[in-house]
């Protein structure tokens, strides 16, 4: 009853970030940022879990688990220190460290951009400055000539909506902005980045000799709805904030239309510019003004973020909608710092997708191990591996167990939900 297997072209896999784990680069924004003292917890990304001179270990844990597919990230700072500059160093690191992950059997899909940004390009203003297409692809192609022969799946930029709205809308994460009109330039600007980036990166693999090319960028979506759904007001001010985060921008990244909150651009033109949907879905918002809120006695994580399993299939069928392409989730989890209730989060928002009946070929849960979460700094855990951030020591949770043995056995039996999925959630 409680048992299901997965599709058979269906993998499960991990996900990370640059910055959120390997510590040690003080050359980047979220540094700053942490030591302006915006870190709730006062720490700060230079620390994380010393993953890049860790990863040899990180890697052998993976291989424990059984896990074959990681997405992460490069850090821009780390490959280009100063602008027009690239360091070779930090290129024949990621080299080997991707190296050893496929012949270990893990397959890699490899972010370009998540969140972070080189000191030198977030004073030029980032992502707000036009200039920033031509640098944003000169790093991209340095990154995709370097590592193209061993990586074929690329994430161009993690979350743009996520990234704008908090540094340039919300003003909590940097530059810590608030006006409107920069939002929507930064995601103008973004879309004219991702989409010029996927036709550099068939181009360039193409020269390299290659034709599985598959370029996308992780959209995270989350499902809205109005707190009284026959209040007028709330159901307005729900499509508004749909639209403004992430309808708009699905269109303009996927399709090319300038819409909403999108600007128009001349990079932005009509065509299909992704091979693959890359979902990154967390939670439900209920709607009931401008700030979003969650839905009164639903359940929540440790973070208070609704947890909510069928969103996971609204979403996936929201972009496949727009445009019927097979579907990654590249992020999903839970901040569940006790690991109590993480496994049947997992179960649910699998067995979701699992009975969808829409094309999902991946699930990348997030995270691999505990990690720098943003302003949370370290203490938000939503990682299947414990990090103790003063020892660096790594123990694999309850839940780490759990997905492991449900990719040993394809799915989750009877006896894997008895043993791992009865437990309660916290409202
Ligand atoms: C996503 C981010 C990721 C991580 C998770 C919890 O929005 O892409 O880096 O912080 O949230």
């Amino acid at each position: 009853m409680f048992a299901f297997s997965f599709p058979e072209d269906f993998a499960l896999g991990v996900a990370s970030a640059a910055t959120q784990i390997e510590g040690g680069d003080t050359n980047n924004s979220w540094y700053d940022w942490a030591c302006a003292g915006h870190i709730k917890d006062g720490s700060s990304p230079l620390r994380a879990d010393d993953h890049y001179r860790r990863w040899q270990e990180d890697l052998a844990l993976m291989e424990e688990m059984g896990i074959r597919h990681s997405r992460f990230g490069v850090e821009w700072s780390r490959i280009e220190p100063e602008s027009g500059k690239f360091d070779r160093e930090a290129l024949a690191h990621y080299r080997r460290e991707i190296q050893a992950m496929v012949d270990a059997g893990v397959r890699p899909l490899l972010t370009i951009h998540h969140f972070t940004n080189p000191r030198w390009f977030e004073e030029l203003g980032a992502f707000e400055n036009p200039d920033c297409i031509g640098l944003y692809l000169r790093f991209a192609e340095v990154v995709v000539r370097e590592l193209g022969d061993l990586v074929s799946e690329y994430i161009t930029i993690n979350e743009p909506n996520v990234y704008a709205l908090n540094g340039y809308y919300g003003g909590g994460w940097p530059p810590g902005k608030k006006s409107m009109e920069s939002y929507r330039r930064v995601l103008t600007h973004m879309t004219a980045c991702h989409i010029s980036a996927y036709q550099m990166i068939h181009r360039v693999r193409r020269e390299l000799g290659f034709s599985d090319t598959k370029v996308s960028f992780a959209n995270h979506l989350r499902v809205f709805q109005p707190l009284q759904k026959r209040n007028p007001v709330h159901r307005l001010c729900c499509t508004f904030s749909e639209k403004a985060f992430q309808g708009g921008l699905s269109r303009a990244m996927c399709l090319g239309e300038a819409a909403f909150p999108v600007y128009r651009h001349p990079l932005i033109r009509p065509g299909v510019w992704c091979d693959f949907h890359a979902i990154n879905y967390y939670t439900r918002s209920t709607v009931s003004g401008l700030r979003d809120g969650t839905a009164p006695g639903a359940p929540v994580n440790d973070l208070g973020w609704e947890i909510y399993p069928q969103g996971i299939v609204e979403v996936c069928r929201m972009l496949y909608d727009l445009a019927p392409l097979p579907l990654y989730i590249t992020e999903n989890g839970t901040c569940d710092n006790q690991d109590t209730f993480r496994c049947r989060y997992l179960y649910e928002h699998l067995k979701a997708l699992c009975s969808s009946g829409l094309p999902v070929k991946r699930y990348y849960h997030w995270c691999f191990c505990d990690n720098f979460e943003w302003l949370e700094g370290e203490s938000a855990r939503f990682g299947l591996v414990h990090v103790d951030y003063e020892t660096q020591q790594r123990t694999i949770k309850k839940s780490g167990r759990f997905f492991a043995a449900a990719i040993a056995a394809h799915g989750v039996t009877e006896e894997l939900h008895e043993q791992y999925c009865r437990c309660a959630y916290r409202r």
